[in-house]
């Protein structure tokens, strides 16, 4: 039987089948420290806005306090007699301490507990991811730093497209990790907000002060209306999306780690204990890692879309559907945390073919817009300029030759003005020491990117 915080107004049972469908302690359970918190914070102003005693308070405070040591502690089993976390912890305290217990729930509905409960756990885990974000930058910019000398080709639709600093590529994945933590910090300001008084959907009775439960709970400003806080889950989707966007971030992330990792790249290599291998091909050593976080963004979008659709079509205020809203919260928030950390650890592990990408920046006529730019500082507008290189592209495509093997005879074919000093241009090294610009991926530009970033994290 379960045991409910409900069941007056029933003459019958609850059909088993209901029980087992209608429950969410299988999962709500996470939530037992967050439940735990807000009753407390609960309890302490109803003592004192004089509705409960100072001794009766500090009885279901300790009681409260016991109860979440015996969980921790596994001494208390999260069984599944319970409708949900709710429930449990409630019934356990009125075990606890008798007919007092049954006080707490004065002025207040599981409709704004669980909104308050859920916005403490997002609250909590944007903190945690916020950190492990910025854990992943650090390794990052520390790998530009340490790999400053390194030229590889830029690409743009997978063919190579001009020459880039390894450490400019790398930093690019910084710049957006660093909008997702952005990103979460500023939705804290709509989580933020203490829904608890709400009660029900129009309020309480009782005079309840709501600013001291904000202000024990660390929240920065209380709800407007009871109807919108006990039916909103926008800030869950808030995260959700955000969560979807920095998996997207780590999954593009992960396909060039596979890609480079590939026999065809073989930009780099990641270390054995990073790697997996075949039950059936000995040779095979394979990129499981960024695969899977490739593979695990598929959920969390999907997270994110079941929730736009559960909540499409709910009339205010509460309805059960919404209990549908942790399943995808919770899972969206393990699997951003375990692939940010796994992220942080796998880039640790990479060494990268210094040959092969500076033979890759080489060839394919990466410096072809070099030369582009050559022609405009000798004159030429910049469509004549792209039109002349073009055909000495096709040119060098029939001599199988790079462009800075063309000699100066042959060049001059195509534009008089054209002088030895174009071997200067055509130099990778010096392509990518041009673009000093700023947000280029001139060397000069990348150190100082570096070393705004490395004060930004404050390392
Ligand atoms: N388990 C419920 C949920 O997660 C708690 C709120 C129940 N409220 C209610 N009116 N049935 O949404």
């Amino acid at each position: 039987m379960t045991e409910k915080v409900w069941g007056g107004r029933f003459r019958e049972e609850t059909d088993s089948l209901v029980n087992r469908f209608n429950a969410s302690i299988g999962f709500d359970r996470r939530l037992y420290v967050q439940d735990i918190k807000g009753s407390m914070a609960h309890c302490k102003m109803l003592a004192r806005q004089g509705i409960i005693s100072d001794d009766e308070a500090s009885k279901i405070l300790a009681a409260l306090g016991e109860i979440n040591r015996e969980i921790e502690r596994g001494d208390l089993l999260i069984s599944d007699d319970y409708e949900d976390i709710h429930g449990l912890v409630e019934k356990t305290l009125v075990g606890k301490t008798g007919s007092l217990g049954e006080k707490l729930h004065t002025g207040r509905s599981r409709n704004d507990q669980v909104a308050l409960d859920v916005r403490l756990y997002v609250r909590d885990v944007i903190h945690h991811i916020t950190a492990l974000i910025r854990e992943t930058r650090i390794t990052l910019v520390k790998i530009a730093e340490d790999n400053l000398d390194l030229i590889m080709p830029g690409y743009t639709h997978l063919q190579r497209a001009q020459p880039v600093l390894l450490s400019h590529h790398l930093l690019a994945y910084n710049a957006m990790l660093k909008r997702d933590g952005e990103r979460f910090n500023d939705s804290l300001k709509r989580v933020n907000i203490l829904p608890l008084g709400s009660a029900a959907l129009a309020g309480s009775t009782f005079n309840l002060d709501r600013e001291m439960v904000a202000d024990e709970l660390g929240f920065d400003g209380i709800s407007e209306n009871s109807m919108d806080a006990v039916s909103d889950r926008d800030f869950v989707l808030e995260f959700l999306f955000n969560a979807s966007v920095l998996m997207m971030h780590l999954s593009r992330l992960s396909e060039e780690l596979i890609l480079w990792s590939s026999q065809e790249f073989s930009f780099i290599s990641i270390s054995d204990a990073f790697c997996t291998g075949s039950s059936i091909m000995p040779q095979k050593k394979n990129p499981d890692l960024p695969e899977l976080i490739r593979g695990k963004t598929g959920r969390v979008y999907g997270h994110l879309i079941s929730l736009l659709t559960v909540m499409k079509g709910l009339p205010l205020t509460y309805n059960k559907d919404m209990q549908e809203d942790k399943e995808g919260l919770f899972d969206s928030a393990d699997t951003v945390e375990i692939c940010l950390e796994v992220m942080t650890k796998l880039i640790g592990e990479i060494s990268f073919n210094r040959e092969r990408l500076r033979a890759a920046a080489e060839k394919g006529f990466l410096v072809a817009t070099d030369l582009a730019d050559y022609l405009v500082v000798k004159g030429m507008t910049f469509r004549e300029a792209h039109e002349i290189v073009g055909r000495i592209v096709l040119y060098a495509l029939d001599k199988g030759k790079e462009l800075n093997e063309i000699s100066l005879d042959e060049m001059r074919g195509f534009a008089r003005k054209i002088d030895q000093d174009v071997y200067e241009w055509l130099d990778t090294e010096m392509s990518v020491k041009r673009k000093k610009i700023p947000g280029g991926t001139g060397h000069d530009a990348v150190r100082k990117s570096i070393k705004k970033e490395k004060e930004d994290l404050r390392i």
